[in-house]
């Protein structure tokens, strides 16, 4: 057996014999690389006579070869081994029940908005969203609240720095509408103070002919923070557009509304004459609760909760919402879901609803499954 032979059957043992990827790779460092045994060989060719080289250059190339076939061979077979060892060791098994595992919880406030959206659907309303970022147009103007109207400053408003340019090279809102004031003004944006700008894009939605039946349930931003209220909260508005609507109906939907939400028959509603620029008249509504061990508890008359602002739609907010007054009417209201949710689940501090504490979500938190329903019970 010649040298060359001797080498080659030595190197193919040697690779057969590599248990790791890492002796594989060590192997193909000492024979192929810079300065490895067959490298060596390969640079011995230049040195050689034209005859030598004629003889012992294809012997020479025919090793490196079977080396590199070997070394990818033997590579191939160490990494699937490699595989099929992770394959057996990291299972998944999706049988295996989840319970052990920490899961996250539906914070209070969106349950409670499930909640409504359920009794309300219940009642043949559907649930309408309106954008965070409003006009001046539709948060006020629209809503029978004018420029120097002074509920404007009753409503401690978040103003946004750069109003929003006529034209001025940024398009318009979809829609079209309150993109400048009358006078072609640049208009200013706020954070919506309400939900009520709601009712005036639900009435537009609507075309003007047709009964709105809405809840609109979502954040809204006042400047103002205590153990009671937060920069940001959470409001459901309803409102109602048909013909023949009167505040009997408002009352009934108020009184359906609130013995759902409590799931209590004994809730007494207290409406008191009230102001709000968009309704006419305008009643708040107090629910009764009694204190019981220190707690309230909803339902009988010792005390009185306001909840609730309302009333009948407003002529001009009819006439906004392009509706014509003479033939449709309607009534309004808008309610606190923060609070509602407090009342009914008993937390008494509304600032912890928005610290993100893992603990308190987990007390106060619902399971993911817990969806409210009306057959079901609401309260979950
Ligand atoms: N938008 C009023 C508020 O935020 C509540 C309200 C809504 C009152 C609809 C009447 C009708 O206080």
């Amino acid at each position: 057996m010649s040298d060359l032979e001797k080498m080659r059957a030595e190197l193919i043992g040697q690779i057969d014999a590599a248990s790791s990827p890492e002796a594989v790779e060590a192997i193909r460092v000492a024979t192929l690389g810079k300065s490895g045994s067959v490298t060596a060989l390969l640079k011995t060719l230049g040195g050689m006579s034209p005859e030598q080289r004629q003889s012992d250059g294809p012997r020479i190339h025919a090793l490196r070869e079977a080396v590199t076939e070997a070394l990818a061979a033997r590579k191939a077979v160490l990494d699937r081994a490699a595989l099929d060892a992770r394959l057996a060791a990291e299972t998944l098994d999706m049988t295996l029940p989840a319970e052990p595992l920490p899961l996250g919880t539906i914070h209070p406030v969106s349950q409670v908005m499930d909640e409504l959206a359920e009794i309300f659907a219940d009642l043949g309303f559907a649930v309408a969203t309106g954008p965070e970022i409003e006009t001046d147009w539709y948060n006020f103007t629209a809503l029978n609240i004018p420029e120097t109207h002074p509920a404007r400053a009753m409503h401690d408003t978040f103003y946004l720095e750069e109003p929003r340019a006529a034209g001025g090279g940024q398009s318009p809102p979809s829609d079209g509408v309150g993109f400048a004031d009358a006078a072609g003004r640049a208009e200013r944006m706020v954070l919506r103070t309400h939900t009520s700008p709601v009712q005036i894009r639900a009435m537009q939605a609507a075309g003007g002919d047709k009964p709105v039946y809405i809840i609109a349930p979502g954040r809204t931003y006042r400047s103002d923070s205590d153990a009671t209220h937060t920069p940001m909260f959470h409001q459901v508005e309803g409102l109602v557009i048909d013909k023949g609507i009167t505040l009997g109906h408002l009352k009934w939907t108020l009184e359906t509304f609130l013995k759902a939400y409590f799931e209590r028959d004994d809730i007494v509603l207290r409406l008191r004459p009230s102001y709000f620029p968009f309704t006419e008249p305008s009643a708040e509504v107090d629910v009764g609760y009694t204190i019981q061990n220190g707690k309230r508890v909803i339902g009988g008359s010792d005390h009185w909760m306001e909840v609730l602002g309302s009333g009948m739609v407003h002529r001009k907010v009819i006439e906004a919402g392009g509706f014509d007054p003479d033939l449709w009417q309607g009534f309004a209201f808008g309610c606190g879901i923060d609070r509602l949710a407090m009342l009914k689940y008993g937390m008494d501090d509304l600032r912890a609803f928005f610290d993100g504490d893992i603990r308190w979500l987990r007390h106060y938190g619902f399971g993911v499954l817990d969806v409210p329903t009306l057959s079901g019970g609401v309260g979950a």
